[in-house]
Parts: C-alpha cells; sequence; structure tokens
C-alpha cells in the first residue's frame, strides 16, 4: 500500500490509450490511494464514464456547468482536495490549452485552480508529437515544473511507428510511487547553483558576455526546490522567472558572482556551478563611451582573467561543500571535462557537447554525460549518461544523480 492515503485527480483526454484507464485506477486503489476521475468530453467516445465510476468509486466529474456536481464537490474543492493531478492520456490539445492558460472545460480550468503538482503522460500520434508546436508547448510545461511521463515508443493505434504511446498503467503507478517517495528527499538539504552568463563592461554601454540564457540553473534549481532543498540561486542577467521556493540572487559580473558565491558556498551542502562565468574582464572599464580612433581598423583591449569561482569552491579548506561543474566543449569532450574535473577539484563535473547546436547554450533541450572521481574504483573515473531532454526534464533527473554521487561520497569519507 505504498500510495496510503494519496489522493490523486485522474485527468482523461481523447486519446484510444484511455481504455487502459480502468486499470490505472484499479493499480493506484490496490496501492491505497484514492482515485478522482474528470473526463473531457472527447474522452467518453473511449472509455464509459460508468465504468471508470464503478472502478474508482467515486463520482466522475464531466462538466464545468454541472449543478449536481458542484453541490457534491465542486471543481474548486476538487482541485484543492489533490495531492497530484495526473492527466493520462494527455493530447496535443490539452498540453497546448495547459502551456497557454486556456480554461474553457472542466479539466483545464481545474489545472489552473489546483496548487497540487500536475504530472501528465502524453499519448497521441508520433506526428504529431514531434510537431514544434508540440515539442514547445512539453517544453513550456517542463519550464513551469509539469512531471512529464512518456511517451513510449513502438507501434500506435493508427499503424505508425514512433514516440506517442501512453505509458503503461504499472509504470506510471511506479511514477507517482517515485513521486512521493521523493519529494522530500532533500528536506534539510542547502544547495546553491549558479546560472546564466556573467556579462563584464567594457564601458557604460557595452561588455563582453556568452549565450547562457540561465535555463539550465533555472531547472535544476527547480528540481532541488521540488524536492524539499532550501536553494539559492545566483544569477547573471537573464529572462527567466524565478522558480517557485527559490532565493534568486541577480548579479551582473565575474566577481560579483565571485563574492556572492563564496559567502552562499560555505553555507551550503551542495554547489552547483551552472554559470557561463567570462573568463576574462577589461583591465580598466573607460568611464565614457569608447570612441572609434579615426586612422585606426584595429582597438586594443587589455583583458584580465577572472577568479575561478567553482574552483576557489572546491578548494575552500573548510566548510567545503559536494562541488559540482559544468564543462560546455565543442570537441574532445570527454578529455576537457575530465581534465576540469582534475584541475578545479570538482567532485562531479556534467560534460555538455556544444557543438551540437540543438543543445547547451540558449536551447531548450540538453543532454549531459557526467564524471566523478572514486576511491571506489581503482581505474579512477566513472561516467553516466544522461540522454537528450528538455532541460527540465534533464535537471530532474540531474539532481538525483547528484545526490546518488554526494551520498555515495559522504560514505567513502566514513570508511
Ligand atoms: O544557460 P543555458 O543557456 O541553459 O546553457 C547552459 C550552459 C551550456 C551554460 C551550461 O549547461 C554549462 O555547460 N555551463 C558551463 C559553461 C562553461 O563554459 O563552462 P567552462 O568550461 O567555462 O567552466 C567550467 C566550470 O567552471 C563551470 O562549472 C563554470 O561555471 C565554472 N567557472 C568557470 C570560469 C570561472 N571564472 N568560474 C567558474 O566557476
Amino acid at each position: 500500500m505504498h500510495l496510503a492515503g494519496k489522493r490523486i485527480l485522474l485527468g482523461i483526454t481523447g486519446g484510444i490509450a484511455a481504455y487502459k484507464c480502468p486499470e490505472l485506477i484499479r493499480l493506484l486503489k490496490k496501492a491505497g490511494a484514492q482515485v478522482h476521475v474528470v473526463m473531457t468530453e472527447s474522452a467518453t467516445h473511449f472509455v464509459t464514464p460508468m465504468t471508470l465510476q464503478a472502478v474508482s468509486a467515486n463520482r466522475v466529474a464531466l462538466e464545468l456547468f454541472d449543478p449536481a456536481a458542484e453541490l457534491s464537490m465542486s471543481h474548486i474543492e476538487l482541485a484543492k482536495w489533490a495531492d497530484l493531478v495526473l492527466i493520462a492520456p494527455a493530447t496535443a490539445n490539452i498540453i497546448a490549452k495547459l502551456a497557454h492558460g486556456i480554461a474553457d472545460d472542466l479539466l483545464s480550468t481545474l489545472c489552473l485552480a489546483t496548487s497540487a503538482p500536475i504530472a501528465i503522460a502524453p499519448a497521441m500520434n508520433q506526428q504529431m508529437y514531434r510537431a514544434p508546436a508540440t515539442a514547445h508547448n512539453l517544453a513550456i510545461l517542463a519550464s513551469r515544473g509539469t512531471l512529464i511521463w512518456g511517451p513510449d515508443s513502438g507501434v500506435q493505434a493508427c499503424g505508425d511507428v514512433g514516440a506517442g504511446r501512453m505509458v503503461e498503467p504499472e509504470a506510471l503507478t511506479a511514477e507517482i510511487h517515485n513521486f512521493f517517495a521523493s519529494s522530500n528527499e532533500l528536506t534539510g538539504m542547502t544547495i546553491t547553483v549558479t546560472a546564466g552568463p556573467t556579462v563584464e563592461a567594457l564601458d557604460p554601454v557595452r561588455y563582453i558576455s556568452n549565450y547562457s540564457s540561465g535555463k539550465m540553473g533555472f531547472a535544476i534549481a527547480n528540481a532541488a526546490a521540488k524536492l524539499g532543498a532550501k536553494v539559492t540561486l545566483i544569477s547573471g542577467p537573464v529572462h527567466l522567472d524565478t522558480p517557485n521556493n527559490v532565493e534568486r540572487i541577480n548579479v551582473e559580473s565575474a566577481l560579483e558572482m565571485y563574492e556572492v558565491a563564496l559567502k552562499y558556498a560555505t553555507q551550503s551542502t551542495i554547489f552547483i556551478s551552472t554559470a557561463a562565468v567570462a573568463d576574462y574582464r577589461a583591465v580598466n572599464i573607460a568611464p565614457h563611451k569608447i570612441k572609434k580612433e579615426h586612422g585606426s581598423d584595429e582597438l586594443q583591449l587589455t583583458l584580465v582573467k577572472n577568479p575561478d569561482i567553482v574552483a576557489t569552491v572546491s578548494n575552500l579548506e573548510s566548510k567545503r561543500p559536494f562541488v559540482v561543474g559544468f564543462a560546455a566543449e565543442t570537441d574532445n569532450v570527454k578529455d576537457y571535462a575530465l581534465k576540469k574535473l582534475i584541475s578545479k577539484n570538482l567532485d562531479l563535473i556534467c560534460a555538455n557537447d556544444v557543438s551540437d547546436k540543438q543543445i547547451g547554450f540558449n536551447a531548450d533541450q540538453n543532454a549531459l554525460t557526467l564524471y566523478w572521481r572514486s576511491i571506489e574504483e581503482a581505474n579512477g573515473n566513472k561516467e553516466c549518461s544522461l540522454p537528450l531532454a528538455n532541460k527540465q526534464e534533464l535537471a530532474n533527473k540531474l539532481i538525483i544523480e547528484i545526490i546518488k554521487r554526494y551520498k555515495a561520497s559522504k560514505n567513502e569519507q566514513k570508511n
């Protein structure tokens, strides 16, 4: 009974996979959960409300303006009742509505009205799943912290083959179990994340910087906060909303980031350095706009190295946190990442192959290979790959891996 007492609001939308929902409800109830079902009008073409009412043992909600349903449990009460809202199957249509805040039926309205976490199990034709609009809508949802489970790949009801099948009921039940098991996993832990670019002024109107958008670091901060950690996010200038329950400190230059990072690092359990820190800054910031020089096609700038923030944190003699760095590389990715792991004295490094324009700087997606050192491992380094996914999904997985490595390093220190 690993879901004992958990209250799950199951939203069913109009896809062929809706026929699997009675089995999903049966498994959830067997695990001890209470289930209320909300169906869209389209869903009723694939499975009957009567069947779902029988298996859930609760009245199935169908319409927004149903006086009888509002009397027994209003849609606002339903939204407040849930510990988790799961939409399975989730069509391209409901995904688009959620992404854009459209509330034109009971289910989409409930999703806006709930403060419970929302999970979706996408299910649709493979071409619809691959359509740029769907990919964009999924990225929006992921960036808000919506849990996206699946889809699976395989032969589809229409005969096509590809990604778009709803995750099977057993696997969805396992996801729900993992979600509840891990939602307080990081309580008591303090995590500091650096994110975004730094900007290094040249004069009052010009600067040196890079294409980092902050998306990766913000997604990591969001993932850690969702698991109950106390999170501080030190961010260079970016255009992103602060994730819920995250303390954000805005900085501009590498020197500013350095100062703030050192202050927070010594109070942190884990320090994650996602920021693309400018390696150099101008020796002198011109007090006035630099003017074009007549008679010369060249301008010489004298730059000086910025302090290495993550290496300084890694080399702290007392109150050193567990330190995670990133390496964005265009070639020899593994070699360069391993060199940084050692030279910066990191516990873990996340390597980004940014020669692929689909991932890394300013992209919605990323893929990472993690490398670490372990005294248990005679040959030195170990590694694990996190395949291509949108940055929030990837961050959710990454934070679990970081915690695993952190716990393993604590055990190694004890032995
Ligand atoms: O922000 P996004 O658009 O989502 O993109 C994410 C990202 C590509 C920026 C991110 O995933 C990433 O790879 N960050 C590291 C970028 C980088 O170029 O790192 P680096 O190889 O210059 O530095 C290695 C490590 O040292 C990094 O952890 C970096 O934060 C840290 N560093 C570097 C220089 C410096 N002066 N201080 C540092 O702390």
